[in-house]
């Protein structure tokens, strides 16, 4: 669980703004920031905001706040105040502020809330195509939406996983058609999805000189809505050589699914959702195709039944969202895909709105922006696609090179370089804001030092190294001696210490993992400031067992930060 000083400090600024003027400003803990450097408080208030509100100038409100403040005696835990340019800077007792953080870092749930208790999230992510290579930017969808569970399940949040893969449409049909003209069981066989893909490259190629495949090929689909079992069979097997290849990245990842419905589940349901548009009043013809009219929204017209009465991905996920808030009761469902998704999404939250379901407020859409390899979108058509099992794998042996470089001695070397080399790959994809796009060079992925997983995972394996170089009746025995913890740089790490719950907090809140990871990794920066300046396993008694303690805590909480990513930290590196 958390340490709640800026909740505290939130709550008691807005009783001296209460009690100086008189007006209740309710939002006070949103403003706190936590200064970069430690001479400008443990905590700052920026008072420009606050000074807009109650029409006050901010440096003289900065000073009024202080004033109040340093003559109260009800602040049983702030040293002083100091106002610097319209900012209020709080200091704590830091022997207080050490205790309080110190016991709560070492208790076996720390960082984890109730907040989500009851609660049912459902999660969309990963959701790759059959027949088409899971490429880079799947591998980001499914980094991302495992990355969010992992939090919100810290956040007592039931999620359900739900891989929603793109296992129906005309693409099928495309497939079929290719298969019977350009390829063989024992082609199919032996290539697996290189080969489909193959054939579905060569489609998009030949319906450029012969528009009657595109015809073929949207018959084939037909037939598969109709349940025609040629056209199925062909589908199943397809489908089933697709997963084969998923689940090997899955396994590297270690990622599992709760449910594995793709689009195929839900065509069927698309007639009762275009009936029930009807009765609605809300289905709309055009050029004999079924549509929701959202020119008031400003938005296309959100598809519903193509001219042959086949289903449509929109109205695909429609009958999906309905399907999942009656099995699963969600009070949240979220959409991790690309950004260029945005329109789909709003269309499809809207179109469930005019529906009259209130529950479409609780959808959300995160979008990431796109993987770019050497200036150039990454793009199935044109064949410059980069698969995420190749990468992951390369990873994997660079990460082993560099192994039998530094440390051939390593233990379980293998099982070493799969943690950081899947680690660098997952860290590379979280530690920007998602909506940026990525680009991907190898050099950045597995550069092992800077702001990278390798870094990370070598502070911790650090600190696992200092406390078994240690007797560990000493560590368990340990009281936390606040006084031997207050120079400044120890003092400095135990405030990231303490800000552990809040990184997890914003993340989550923000749908940003980013958030968390350079939280660890500006911990993992001020962890080996410590570990330079600070003798631990020489110190003198009383120190040494004091930072033995501290050096527990960040290690527990690096690896706790890191498994929230999706990233394991070898205990050797
Ligand atoms: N299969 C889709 C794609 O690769 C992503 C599906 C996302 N989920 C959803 N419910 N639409 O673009």
């Amino acid at each position: 669980m958390g340490i709640k000083m800026k909740k505290t400090i939130g709550e008691l600024l807005e009783k001296e703004v209460r009690n100086l003027y008189g007006i209740s400003i309710s939002k006070i803990e949103r403003m706190i920031e936590i200064p970069q450097e430690g001479n400008m408080g443990d905590f700052s208030l920026p008072c420009f905001r606050l000074a807009k509100e109650l029409k006050k100038n901010p440096k003289l409100l900065a000073e009024e706040i202080k004033e109040s403040l340093n003559g109260s005696n009800e602040t049983g835990y702030i040293s002083r105040a100091e106002a610097v340019n319209g900012y209020l800077n709080i200091f704590l007792i830091r022997e207080l502020y050490i205790d309080s953080i110190m016991q709560k870092a070492l208790e076996k749930d720390y960082g984890s809330s109730d907040i989500g208790t009851g609660k049912i999230i459902c999660m969309d992510y990963s959701s790759p195509n059959i027949a088409k290579n899971f490429h880079v930017g799947h591998l980001r969808t499914t980094i991302i939406g495992n990355s969010l569970y992992k939090l919100y399940t810290k956040r007592g949040y039931s999620v359900v996983r739900i891989n929603h893969l793109g296992d129906w449409g005309t693409q099928f049909g495309k497939l079929i058609v290719a298969y019977k003209n350009w390829s063989s069981k024992e082609l199919v066989e032996e290539g697996g999805i290189a080969e489909l893909l193959r054939i579905y490259i060569k489609f998009d190629a030949e319906v450029q000189k012969d528009s009657a495949l595109q015809e073929e090929a949207r018959a084939w689909f037909a037939k598969m809505e109709q349940a025609d079992e040629e056209a199925l069979v062909f589908w199943k097997w397809f489908k089933e050589i697709s997963l084969k290849e998923f689940d090997r990245v899955y396994k590297l990842l270690n990622i599992e699914f709760d449910s594995c419905h793709g689009e195929s589940f839900y065509m069927d349901k698309v007639p009762a959702l275009a009936e029930e548009l009807k009765e609605k009043h809300l289905l709309t013809e055009s050029d004999g195709a079924n549509i929701v009219n959202l020119d008031q929204y400003n938005m296309p017209p959100c598809l519903i039944t193509k001219k042959d009465g086949s289903s449509i991905y929109h109205s695909r996920d429609m009958a999906a969202a309905i399907y999942r808030k009656k099995t699963y009761d969600f009070t949240q469902c979220l959409y991790v895909t690309g950004a260029e998704q945005k329109l789909h999404f709003a269309q499809v939250f809207k179109a469930l709105e005019v529906m009259g379901y209130e529950w479409a407020k609780d959808m959300y859409h995160i979008p990431y922006g796109l993987v770019i390899m050497e200036g150039k979108k990454v793009s199935t058509r044109k064949g410059n696609i980069l698969y995420a099992e190749d990468i992951l794998k390369e990873a994997i042996s660079r990460a082993l090179t560099a192994i039998e470089e530094k440390n051939p001695e390593l233990r379980e070397k293998e099982e070493t370089a799969k943690k950081i080399g899947i680690g660098a790959v997952i860290y590379h994809d979280l530690v920007n804001q998602l909506i940026k796009d990525v680009n991907f060079s190898w050099e950045e992925v597995l550069n092992f030092d800077g702001m990278t997983a390798p870094y990370i995972q070598y502070t911790c394996a650090r600190a696992g190294s200092i406390l078994k170089k240690a007797d560990t009746k000493d560590i368990q025995e340990l009281k936390s001696n606040t006084e031997y913890l207050k120079d400044n740089i120890s003092y400095e790490l135990i405030k990231l210490v303490g800000h552990y719950p809040d990184a997890i907090k914003e993340a989550a809140e923000k749908y940003e993992p980013s958030v968390l990871a350079r939280y660890v990794y500006n911990l993992a920066v001020q962890f080996n400031k410590f570990y330079q300046e600070c003798r631990i396993l020489t110190a003198e008694e009383g120190y040494k067992e004091a930072r033995l303690l501290l050096c527990k805590a960040v290690q527990k909480i690096i690896a706790d930060a890191m498994s929230l990513l999706g990233i394991e930290c070898p205990e050797e590196m």
